[in-house]
């Protein structure tokens, strides 16, 4: 891999970032570093997840695979199976606030285990050859202050850890805040990040949180290696294409053929134990803000799957309705 492909990444997203979502991503940007979803070592280890094998993915490289739990043992299990699956890297979930995670002991409950969280990251190491980087928050609950986060990446960081994302923000790990509150109610501080980066200026240190634009991209650049967007990007896939061009050189590109491509794609892979929705859902925000744009996108993400002819559909709505170039907005969120 190379020396800098985390100066942007698109974060892990459970429900988004799937092999279909990251396919298109790599369509749009050839150098952004991906992520899959997070997945539980035990659902891999016990091969849980049914609906989908969320170890698959193809041409999508350079991506990390992020892990949770808290067993070294099985994490070190998960990493080897990883590793042979071609990803590039093992990224540890130490930031997720769900009750699910909670009750696992994974996630970022662990951000209070920083011991654990090296034995973790050290028994990897062990026995793969990837490298391992850890997602975390600025603080959890009572454990709010730099110098806290300053002792958990020293800690984790002996173990061989280089690499840390920050979102920029502390979770509350206590009933009635869910991960979506986490990821609004308490104020983002960028300039915790940068801290952390003046402190440990051998470590890549990459920010996270509310970043929405190239311009903003290129303003954090200057004080940390890395930025990784998360739900700007499900809002506007073509906004790693705009950050390419001012971070990259590159050209803009033409996105009636990038959705070409994707629609040859969805032709190939969809099949009778698939949804057609799997795939459509990631293009459901390119059609916004023009006026009935509410009906393609629910064909997008639901009613397709009833169509007789779904791709015949599918293929109206891309190329001879023509809406998705009518007035796509990229400040009205889906998600
Ligand atoms: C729908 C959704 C699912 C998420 N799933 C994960 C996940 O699986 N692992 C993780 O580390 N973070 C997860 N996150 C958090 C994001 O990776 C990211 O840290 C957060 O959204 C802040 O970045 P943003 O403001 O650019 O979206 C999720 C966020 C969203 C919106």
């Amino acid at each position: 891999m190379k020396n800098d492909s985390y100066k942007l990444c698109v974060a892990p997203m459970m429900g988004h970032t799937d092999l279909h979502f990251r396919y298109l991503l790599r369509l749009i940007s050839k150098k952004t570093m991906l992520y899959t979803e997070m997945v539980a070592s035990n659902s891999i280890l016990h091969n849980k997840s049914k609906k989908l094998n969320k170890l698959e993915h193809m041409n999508d490289n350079p991506v990390g695979f992020q892990l949770g739990g808290d067993n070294p043992e099985d994490l070190a299990k998960c990493a080897k199976i990883i590793e042979d699956y071609n990803y590039d890297e093992v990224n540890l979930n130490i930031g997720c606030p769900s009750k699910r995670a909670q009750s696992g002991n994974f996630g970022a409950c662990l951000f209070s285990q920083p011991e654990l969280v090296a034995k973790c990251a050290e028994a990897i190491k062990n026995i793969s050859d990837l490298p391992v980087t850890v997602k975390t928050r600025l603080g959890i609950d009572n454990y709010d202050d730099i110098n806290y986060l300053s002792d958990f990446i020293n800690t984790v960081s002996k173990k061989g850890v280089t690499t840390f994302h920050l979102h920029a923000r502390k979770a509350i790990l206590k009933k009635g805040v869910n991960p979506r509150k986490n990821r609004s109610v308490l104020p983002i501080n960028y300039r915790r990040v940068y801290e952390i980066k003046k402190q440990f200026p051998n470590l890549k240190i990459i920010i996270n949180g509310e970043i929405q634009n190239p311009i903003d991209v290129i303003n954090h650049l200057k004080y940390v290696d890395g930025v990784m967007i998360g739900r700007a990007v499900c809002n506007n896939p073509f906004l790693l294409n705009e950050i390419d061009v001012l971070l990259e050189n590159e050209k803009f590109i033409d996105k009636d053929i990038i959705l070409k491509e994707y629609f040859e794609y969805i032709i190939k892979n969809f099949n009778n134990n698939v949804k057609i929705t799997d795939f459509t859902k990631h293009l459901s925000s390119i059609f916004k803000g023009y006026i009935g744009s509410k009906h393609t996108r629910a064909y997008m993400c639901h009613e397709l799957n009833y169509e007789k002819k779904p791709i015949k559909k599918l293929e109206e709505l891309l190329f001879k309705e023509d809406l998705w170039r009518n007035g796509q907005d990229s400040r009205s969120a889906v998600i």
